[in-house]
């Protein structure tokens, strides 16, 4: 992969300069398009994939923004994915404009990926599987068990559902029912950037700059008025 893109450097050191004065840096917007028309919705940054500029989130395969992915996606080009991060402590917008790719466990894909990597990623030499079950085995025991609910996300919830038939914590453990239902539901979000817009409002006077992958995957550099 290229080297270390501008924007990641300064990104991961904002984050890791305000980490402990905001847990919510970690939270960004997501947008995606449905019928012509913009969702966004919270989701967590779960860092980039090794040695490269790939940012990295995840989901559940139930959800509906799935097939807000499947609907908008064009073979090698992705699914276009706006991903915002507001860095409240140092006042930092970065607006990541990317194209986006599923990875859903293998036991979840019918016959094939309907959103099957580019070959650039693919030619990555990074296994992608493995970061998914690598983020899985990391989550909180609470935040397994709500993938491995049998409720979809987003269907209708009657108040009488027997709430014991299911864990509120599931363990890393690959021998247990409720991981390995949790881990077929469990989805990676790969994204490739394509364009960073940054804006710094704690300087004076601001700055504001737009980087933007050229046909090598290196990074122009423009500063532009906030
Ligand atoms: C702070 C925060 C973090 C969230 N993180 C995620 C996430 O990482 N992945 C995800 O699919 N949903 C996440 N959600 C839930 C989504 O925002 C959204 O409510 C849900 O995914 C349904 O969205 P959809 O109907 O567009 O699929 C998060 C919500 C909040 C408030």
């Amino acid at each position: 992969m290229s080297k270390t893109a501008p924007w990641k450097t300064l990104l991961e050191n904002t984050l890791n300069e305000n980490k402990d004065k905001s847990k919510d840096i970690y939270n960004v917007a997501v947008g995606t398009v449905e019928a012509n028309r913009p969702r966004v919705r919270m989701m967590v940054h779960r860092g980039f994939a090794p040695e490269s500029d790939i940012l990295l989130t995840t989901t559940d395969i139930r959800m509906n923004k799935v097939n807000q992915f499947h609907q908008s996606f064009t073979p090698n080009s992705g699914s276009p994915l706006e991903y915002v991060f507001w860095v409240d402590p140092a006042m930092r917008q970065f607006r990541v404009q990317a194209n986006a790719y599923l990875l859903p466990s293998p036991s979840a894909l019918k016959q094939t990926n309907p959103t099957p990597l580019s070959h650039y990623l693919i030619q990555s030499g990074i296994d992608w599987e493995q970061q998914r079950v690598d983020i899985y085995n990391q989550m909180s025991r609470t935040l397994r068990a709500a993938f491995a609910k049998p409720f979809p996300p987003g269907s209708h919830r009657t108040w009488n559902e027997n709430l014991d038939s299911y864990p509120d914590k599931v363990d890393a453990d690959p021998n247990d029912k409720w991981y390995q239902d949790g881990l077929h539901n469990f989805v990676l979000v790969i994204i490739d950037p394509v364009e960073v817009d940054y804006c710094d409002l704690q300087t004076q006077p601001n700055v504001r700059k737009i980087w933007r992958k050229d046909a090598n995957k290196g990074w122009t550099e423009e500063d532009v008025h906030p």
